[in-house]
This record gives C-alpha cells, structure tokens and sequence, in this order.
C-alpha cells in the first residue's frame, strides 16, 4: 500500500562494488555501469538542468532476436550495452538513452504525455516530515492532546478520477507511535494533507473529524521467538543442489538468468530445459516478470477514496525489496543475490540479499507407480517432489508481498504471491460490531479498529519464446491466481 520510507531509507548502501566477469546480454546493470552512465549524463547538455533528478534507470534491453542469436552461438562477443534513463529537471519529465559502450547519449527527449515517472525515496520521505513542522497540524495534534514527537506520517499516491493533472502530488496521513512499533495499527484519523512535490509544500490542509487512536497495547507484531541463528549466507553453492555463475542459475535440467530492477524487482529471463531425448535445451520462458499491483481500497470517505495504489508503478517492488532474513523468509539451503538501483541523485544503491534461490522439499510425490502384473513381483517406485524457488519480497508500506517463482522439473513455472504485514487500517468510535450505525466499508477487528475492505491484484508478464501472456490474479487471500490468458504471435 504505502511505502517503507524509513526502514529502506537505512537499509541502502552506496556502494563502489563488483565488476563480474561473466557476461549475459540481459545482465542488470552494475554498479560500475551507473556510475558511468550517472557521469554520461552530467558531463552532457543535461547536467547543467536544474534539480536533475534520476527517478528510473534500467538496461535497455537488446532486441530479443539478438539475445537469441547470442544464445545459441558460441560468439562469446558483448552485445551493445544500453541503459533508459528517465530524469526530471526544471519541472520536466525526460527519457534518455545511455549508450554504455562509448558513453554517449543516443537520444533524449522531454515527455509530455500523461502521468509521471515514479517518486524518488526522497521525495517520499520529505514529504512524510512537511506535517511535523506545519503550524496546523501542529495545532490538530494538540487538540487531541497527543505528543507530536511520536507522530509518524507516510505519504500515500493520489489516485486518478479522470481530472486533468498539472502537478505531481501526495496525500500524507499521520499516526501515532506512543507504545507500539506497529505504526500502522495507530492511525490518526480526519486529516490530510497535499503536497505539492516539486515545490515540497504543504498546498491543502483538511482538519475534518476524530476518531480516538487506537490501543497501543496488544498491537506489537515483534515476534518472540528472536532471531534464528544464521549460519550460510556466504557459502552460496555448497550442497545446495544448483549453481550461480553471476546471473545464471543452473539446476535439474533448467537453466534460466536472474535479473532485478528498481520496478518490477525479480526478472526472470531465457529459462531452458534440457530434453534428455532430443539432447538439447528447450526454450521455455524468454522474460518473466510482476508487471503491475492495483490496490484499490473500497472506502468512498474524505481520507479514503484515492487510496487506490498500483505499488509497483507509484513505488516499484525492486525498490521496496527487502533484504532477506535468512531461516525466516528463506530456509538454511538458500543462496542469496543482492539487487542494485538507483537513487535520486544518480548513485548506486544495494540491496544486500534481495534474492534467495533454494530447493524446495515439499513433501509431495513428484510420480511414482506399483507394478503387480509382473508375475512374481511388486514394483514399486516414485519420485520426491522437489522444486528450485527464486525469492523476494516487497516491503510496501504495511504490506509485504512474498513473490516465488518456483522451477518443476516437469518443465513448469508457478509463480506464487504471498501476503503479510499488518491490514491498512482506520480509527473509528466504535468498540464493537453491535454500536455500529453506519457502513464502515470494513471489518471491525478490535476496539476502534477497522480493517478497510479492499483487493490486490497483480498482474504478472510472461514473454514465452512463441507467444507472450499476462495474467491478472489473487485477489487478497485466494491461493490460485484467475488466469486471463492474452497471446500474441508476433
Ligand atoms: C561475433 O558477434 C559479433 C557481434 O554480433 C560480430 O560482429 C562478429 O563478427 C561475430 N564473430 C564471429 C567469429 O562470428
Ligand atoms: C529546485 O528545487 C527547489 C527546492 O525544491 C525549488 O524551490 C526550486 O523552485 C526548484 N527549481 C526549479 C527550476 O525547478
Ligand atoms: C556510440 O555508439 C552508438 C551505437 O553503438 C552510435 O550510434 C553512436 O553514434 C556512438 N556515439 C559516439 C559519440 O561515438
Ligand atoms: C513526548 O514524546 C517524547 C519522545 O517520545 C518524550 O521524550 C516526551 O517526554 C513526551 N512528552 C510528553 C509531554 O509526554
Ligand atoms: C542458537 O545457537 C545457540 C548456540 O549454538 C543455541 O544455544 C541456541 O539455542 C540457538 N538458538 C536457536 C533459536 O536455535
Ligand atoms: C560473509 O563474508 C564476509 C566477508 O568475507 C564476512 O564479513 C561475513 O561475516 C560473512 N558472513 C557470514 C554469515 O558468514
């Protein structure tokens, strides 16, 4: 839903890292290769702009015939490196090409159509501190007699209801710490704010209604249990049944390529299985990825309606990725692979341990069979499921989706989206379901708690190597995905 504003904000590291020596056309970029393409841009015509900005970098990708071309000959020769850039300064929107061989800038032009690119961790997090020093909220905060200093404000997206849009803007709601770390358990309800993000003001301030805080107690979500001793983070590929050379993943008959980026997080590309009869690799997957959340909470109130998030667009799931808790988001046998993007002023950042890859024993039959019309005997055989899983997980604000994807030795892809966090919630007067006079578009789950009624969907791309498909699924808490299937032949 929202954003993780204060826990990424730290958990980045700017970094002068690795260069691999291993090459796959569809590799991420490195944090060499943003660094140049960073001194590209502000060694041109652009860097003198006001307020540069980066909001987007990404590989371009290479033409898919070439990737496949590449593939299958033993030409070991790089194809040409390109990155997309999109940056705002002096109040425009540009998207840039980034030749990354020789440094140059292959095109660049203002955008002009609708909408805009997405917000940068600091716009996200000044934005979250405008209210603390804003003399009305100030003033709203000492009528309801709370303590300013334990107020924590998380800036939330728009919407969009078909009106014109000028300006970039946000909504900011506030909540109260005092006695919880649960931020999201305490919110303040009856006022919001506008922002205005290119100029970082406070435009609109709505002082509407109350609605006491809820109880701090019983709200912390800590677990008890402490941390699990973590053993294996270094050695990646000992006993673990697969290999990782850079990007490259090898295990059972797949081969397939991990990549990340600030958007859509994990990207899986070229993924091919060996067909023992043919004694070649089939091609099964050319790029998989999560294309787009939509978020749409179902509260027509004041301080409700345009809670209508697309998180990865608005926020990016690369960019809410979390590093990973070994033995609790990923089991002992899993490896991990850091993700690198970009922050707003060009630089490098990583996320240690973004990615985990590991077998899965599930405890399921993969096949098996009893033979008894043998005369004399009983054959009995079968196979252990056990399946290869590639991890992450978003950090959007109160939620926190689980994607896998999850490699069968059948020659099957399941893609699986799981969801934790705590629910968005909202203060209200009522204690228990028999006060209630009035639709709460929610679920009352404690004293002066609503749940707010709302749905998750996700939209997740398959470009296959004949034919491409996107599905759109889950709505909250059902387990498989209603699969819409779009194909493409071209
Ligand atoms: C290898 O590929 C590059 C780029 O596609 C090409 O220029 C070169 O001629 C190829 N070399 C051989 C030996 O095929
Ligand atoms: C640059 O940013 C500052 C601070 O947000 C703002 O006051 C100023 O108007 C901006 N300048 C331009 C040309 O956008
Ligand atoms: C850089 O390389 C690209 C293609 O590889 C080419 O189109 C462009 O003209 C080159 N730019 C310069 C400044 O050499
Ligand atoms: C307000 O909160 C701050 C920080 O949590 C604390 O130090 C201060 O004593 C509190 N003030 C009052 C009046 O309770
Ligand atoms: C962690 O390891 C220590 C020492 O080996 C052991 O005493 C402790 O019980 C372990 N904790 C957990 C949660 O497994
Ligand atoms: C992993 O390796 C690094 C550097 O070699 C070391 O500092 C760190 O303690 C190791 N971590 C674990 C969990 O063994």
């Amino acid at each position: 839903m929202t954003i993780p504003v204060f826990l990424v904000l730290v958990s980045f590291i700017q970094c002068g890292c690795f260069v691999s020596s291993l090459y796959h056309p569809l590799d991420p970029l490195n944090p060499t290769e943003i660094d140049q393409i960073r001194l590209t841009i502000q060694e041109s015509h652009l860097g003198s702009l006001p307020n540069l900005t980066y909001h987007f970098v990404d590989l371009e990708e290479p033409d898919k015939e070439d990737v496949l071309k590449w593939l299958s000959s033993s030409n070991e020769s790089k194809l040409n490196r390109r990155a997309q850039v999109v940056v705002r300064a002096g109040g425009e929107t540009r998207e840039v090409i980034v030749d990354i061989n020789n440094d140059s800038i292959v095109s660049d032009h203002v955008y002009s159509g609708h909408g805009y690119p997405p917000l940068t961790f600091n716009e996200l997090f000044l934005a979250s501190k405008l209210p603390l020093q804003y003399p009305e909220f100030k003033e709203s905060i000492l009528r309801r007699s709370l303590n300013l200093s334990e107020v924590s404000c998380v800036p939330f997206t728009v919407g969009w209801y078909g009106e014109a849009i000028t300006r970039r803007t946000l909504k900011v709601a506030c909540f109260y710490r005092e006695g919880s770390v649960n931020v999201f358990a305490r919110p303040i309800e009856g006022i919001t704010l506008l922002v205005d993000v290119d100029s970082m003001k406070i435009t609109t301030y709505n002082d509407r209604l109350r609605a006491p805080v809820p109880k701090a107690e019983g709200t912390d979500f800590q677990s008890s249990k402490g941390k699990p001793n973590s053993s294996t983070l270094n050695d990646t590929n000992v006993g673990k049944g697969f290999t990782i050379d850079d990007h490259e993943v090898k295990w059972a008959n797949w081969v397939f390529h991990v990549g990340f980026n600030a958007r859509a997080g994990v990207i899986i590309s070229t993924a091919s299985i060996f067909d023992a009869k043919k004694k070649e690799f089939r091609r099964v997957l050319y790029r998989g990825h999560i294309s787009e959340t939509f978020v749409p909470y179902s509260d027509p109130t004041n301080e409700w309606y345009f809670r209508t998030f697309m998180d990865i667009g608005e926020f990016g799931f690369g960019r809410a990725a979390d590093t990973l808790q070994p033995l609790i988001d990923c089991p002992e046998n899993a490896a991990y692979m850091d993700g690198y993007m970009v922050g707003a002023d060009g630089k490098a950042q990583k996320v240690p341990g973004a990615i985990c890859i590991f077998e899965r024993h599930s405890g399921d039959v993969a096949w098996r069979h009893t033979e008894i019309n043998v005369p004399g005997k009983v054959i009995r055989s079968g196979e252990q499921q056990t399946t290869l899983v590639v991890r992450m997980i978003a950090n959007v604000g109160n939620y926190d989706y689980i994607l896998d994807w999850e490699f069968k030795r059948s020659g099957s892809i399941a893609v699986g989206v799981a969801l934790t966090g705590v629910p968005a919630m909202k203060a209200t007067s009522y204690t228990n379901t028999k006060e209630r006079t009035e639709n709460v578009y929610g679920t009352l789950v404690t004293e002066n708690t609503v749940a707010v009624n709302h749905d998750h969907f996700l939209r997740k791309c398959n470009f296959f190597f004949l034919s491409h498909g996107c599905t759109l699924s889950s709505r909250f808490g059902q387990k498989e995905p209603v699969v819409m299937l779009v194909t493409d032949l071209s």
